[in-house]
């Protein structure tokens, strides 16, 4: 597959067939993963896999309810933590930026779109889940002290294939700098205008 059309194929699959995922498979995902862009090479993002049926329905019963039907679907759950401290800290533990310890969810996210993006290379679908009780499910799974939890991902062959909700167009989504400062030195005042009528004024 190419990358456009991995780009704008993958969808977040909510209902899967039982078919086994083979543990190689979920190496390579993992693998592909790992050469998402992280705050100076850090690779903060870990994958543990829950694939007990029973421990799925219970993490789906009690601590992630709204997404109970999901978990009782997937056959494998990947549970994305990430070592703390690392992504976006200096060397003494201080933040390196006003974002504080904000990169590592960065970074968590850049390294789950890559993860979900190789997956559906392979045939497989995922969903990313916000939805659940971290505190809860950490002292569940025992993540060690050291990760925090940051997000599920449902992980199978799909067993629906749901059409893209619909995209914000590029007009909305792009806007140039460099045209609002010449449309701000043109006018002589602090005027706002949204990137889609600066090409009207500056064709
Ligand atoms: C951070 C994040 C949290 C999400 N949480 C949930 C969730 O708890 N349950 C769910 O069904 N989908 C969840 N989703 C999936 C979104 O609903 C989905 O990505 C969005 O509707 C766009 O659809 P698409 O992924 O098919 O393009 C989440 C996605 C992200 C990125």
């Amino acid at each position: 597959m190419n990358l456009q059309d991995c780009i704008l194929t993958r969808r977040s699959v909510r209902k899967f067939t039982q078919q086994p995922v083979q543990h190689e498979t979920l190496a390579q995902i993992v693998s592909l993963a790992a050469f998402a862009p992280s705050w100076n090479n850090t690779q903060v993002s870990r994958y543990l896999v829950i694939e007990d049926r029973d421990e799925l329905d219970k993490i789906a019963q009690i601590y992630a309810p709204e997404n109970a039907e999901i978990l009782q679907s997937c056959p494998i759950l990947i549970a994305q933590t990430f070592i703390k401290g690392r992504s976006g800290f200096e060397h003494d533990g201080s933040f390196a930026t006003d974002r504080a310890a904000g990169w590592q969810y960065y970074d968590c996210g850049l390294a789950a779109q890559t993860f979900c993006l190789a997956a559906h290379d392979l045939g497989l679908g995922t969903v990313v889940m916000g939805q659940f009780d971290r505190k809860g499910l950490e002292h569940y799974l025992e993540i060690p002290k050291n990760q925090e939890l940051m997000a599920l991902i449902a992980l199978g062959y799909p067993d629906e294939h749901p059409s893209a909700p619909r995209r914000q167009d590029v007009q909305s989504l792009l806007s140039y700098a460099e045209k609002r400062v010449n449309v701000r030195a043109k006018d002589g005042i602090n005027l706002f205008i949204p990137s889609g009528k600066t090409t009207e004024i500056f064709p």
